[in-house]
């Protein structure tokens, strides 16, 4: 599959990379506003054209399928544009703003037969696999819950504008990482939540949110709690499975640990390279759903994170506990 990447910002390199080292796939263009970010991403494929308008890239005749890398109010309209066309989409987390425009993205993509996939990189992640590889074997026994803590940054002036824009990213620091906490929370869960309350805070003077706190129920009877804070004394990135026979701790720099009737036990230690792993995994997952396969991250279940993001900011702003509505199963979604 011929590669064309639309932004290249933060995470471009790895997708680019992903794109070279894949069998089966190369990255053959690279679109940005900005062209000189173009060109950097583009520097890593020999012979990669450079385009500074995503449609002029689509209609160049050298994408067969595009990564969708951009502010996240433009994922919907630059999926449209590349299903239009006929081109496969990989999408970057989340899949969209709203609940509704991930209803249109699906029926796009299904009308024009294109496959779609949504990058959460959480299931694909070396420590997440191995871990949830534990945990599917009954490692833990039967989950009963689940707790998740990141930390994050959202002090104006610390990520680009758009991040602070409601129009264009939907929201802070529960949209961008709680979209993951949420995301993996849910694998590790085994279930979709059917109740959510939230509180969320605005620091710094930011329009939106710079930390919020997340509580679940899922229907697999599984307690979650995600917190996500802005800037604090130490960077965290921690998610803790407890099951009924012990429990799991999972973190990028600490690795993977379980602890079983008070003994420890190492799963994983981190290793050189994991990110780039996650993203070439990640990529080949994209091209074995272009051949047809089940996507690994169910496009329901990334529906269902945007769901959950959006339920989270009126549980906040009403003060109160929600219940999540049952949604039609994906491809049954009236037109
Ligand atoms: N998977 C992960 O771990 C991970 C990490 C970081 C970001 N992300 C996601 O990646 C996406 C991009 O985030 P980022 O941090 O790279 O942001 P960024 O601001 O660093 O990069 C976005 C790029 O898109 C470009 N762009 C904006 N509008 C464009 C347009 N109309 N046409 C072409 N290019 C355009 C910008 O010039 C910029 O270079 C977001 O969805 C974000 O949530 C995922």
């Amino acid at each position: 599959m011929r590669i064309g990447l639309i932004g290249a910002g933060a995470v471009a390199g790895f997708h680019a990379t992903a794109a070279e080292v894949l069998d089966g796939t190369a990255l053959t263009a690279v679109c940005d506003l900005d062209e000189a970010a173009a060109r950097r991403a583009a520097a890593l494929a020999p012979g990669a054209a450079v385009f500074t308008d995503h449609r002029a890239m689509l209609d160049s005749g050298l994408v067969d399928g595009v990564i969708v890398n951009t502010p996240h109010a433009l994922h919907l309209p630059m999926a449209l544009d590349a299903a239009d066309r006929g081109l496969h989409v990989l999408v970057e987390k989340p899949m969209a703003t709203t609940v509704a425009d991930c209803e249109t993205m699906l029926a796009g993509c299904a009308d024009a037969g294109v496959s779609l996939a949504i990058g959460h990189i959480q299931h694909f992640f070396p420590d997440k696999v191995a871990a949830h590889d534990l945990v599917a074997s009954g490692g833990l026994g039967r989950v009963v819950m689940v707790r998740d803590h990141r930390s994050t940054d959202y002090r104006p002036g610390t990520r680009p504008d758009w991040f602070f824009s409601p129009e264009v990213s939907g929201g802070g620091a529960l949209m961008n990482i709680g979209g993951h906490c949420l995301d993996r929370t849910l694998w590790f869960g085994g279930g979709r939540a059917v109740e959510i309350s939230a509180s969320t805070a605005h620091r710094f003077g930011s329009a939106v949110e710079t930390d919020g706190v997340i509580s679940l129920r899922l229907d697999s009877g599984v307690g979650a709690s995600i917190a996500v804070v802005s800037d604090p004394p130490t960077r965290v990135d921690r998610l803790a499975v407890v099951g009924e026979r012990g429990v799991l701790e999972a973190g990028p720099r600490t690795g993977v640990a379980v602890q079983v009737d008070g003994r420890r036990r190492v799963v994983r230690e981190p290793e050189e390279g994991d990110i780039q792993r996650a993203f070439t995994a990640q990529l080949a997952d994209f091209l074995a759903v272009a051949d047809g396969a089940e996507p690994s991250v169910p496009l329901a279940h990334a529906r269902h994170v945007v769901e959950l993001v959006v339920e989270s900011y009126r549980s906040a702003a009403g003060g109160a506990a929600r219940r999540v509505p049952e949604r039609s199963p994906v491809g049954s979604s009236p037109r």
